[in-house]
């Protein structure tokens, strides 16, 4: 059975204080149940303190983006040998607002995907379509372009610990969250995409989350579907109590 992956994607929210103080009521309290994993991903700043916060405890420490590149003369980025060095785990790649705000390709999700990999970085991938791509019936293409090129070139192997993250961006911070059978319909083509580009057993394993708008009133719902596995949240994993709960609903 996949597991069920919960992960929190602060984005640009907290000060260093409110990280701090989060990771102190969320640490020992996430359950040890093999069959979630919790991982919060940071602003960079707050990476250092968070992963001292979370030792010992079941929580990962993820970051939302990283150059492709180990190091040298790119202004303001930060590296996967850096993430790696203060005991980052995860890393987001692709999400739609760096897309759309920072100019990111499925070429360059593609390089940081395979730059992850050998850096023992685990990354969680984001595809989604556009509210004009769904009602133009072009959800299942854009998505299936996306995850090919993302995933262009891994292993067998690297595309079974790939996380994928689906995330229509009309749902992402909007309060509309997908229907769940409409989630569950997409997340599904994702797992015949890898069945039929990589291999049977990477579709079977690969875990493929849901985005947008997940929040403890309906996440049993999306969970209980066949093919979400996991959940990416924004505004619901800020608050210790309603993450806690997101994990909880991941373990039932
Ligand atoms: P919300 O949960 O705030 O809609 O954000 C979703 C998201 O973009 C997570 O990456």
């Amino acid at each position: 059975m996949r597991k069920k992956v919960i992960a929190g994607n602060w984005k640009m929210n907290k000060l260093k204080a409110d990280a701090d103080q989060f990771m102190e009521q969320v640490a020992d309290k996430v359950p040890s149940d093999e069959q979630v994993e919790a991982i919060v991903c940071a602003p960079y700043l707050y990476l250092p303190s968070l992963v001292e916060k979370a030792k010992g405890s079941k929580v990962k420490i993820g970051a939302q983006n990283m150059h492709f590149e180990e190091e040298g003369a790119y202004t303001g980025e930060v590296s996967p040998t850096m993430l790696k060095d203060i005991g980052v785990t995860h890393v987001i790649l692709g999400h739609s607002e760096r897309r759309e705000y920072f100019a990111e390709t499925d070429e360059t999700v593609n390089k940081k995907a395979k730059a992850a990999f050998q850096h023992e970085l685990t990354p969680i991938v984001c595809v989604g379509e556009t509210l004009e791509q769904r009602e133009a019936n072009e959800t299942k293409s854009h998505v299936e372009s996306q995850v090919k090129q993302a995933l262009e070139g891994l292993t067998e192997d690297q595309v079974v610990e790939t996380i994928i993250a689906y995330e229509p961006i009309w749902a992402i911070g909007t309060g509309k969250t997908a229907s769940s059978e409409d989630a569950n319909e997409v997340c599904a083509h994702i797992r015949q995409v890898i069945k039929s580009t990589v291999s049977e057993k990477a579709a079977k394993q690969v875990v493929i989350q849901y985005g947008g708008s997940v929040k403890p009133a309906n996440i049993d719902e999306l969970l209980g579907q066949s093919d979400v596995d996991g959940a990416l949240v924004g505004g619901a994993s800020l608050e210790p109590d309603s993450f806690l709960q997101l994990v909880e609903a991941g373990a039932k």
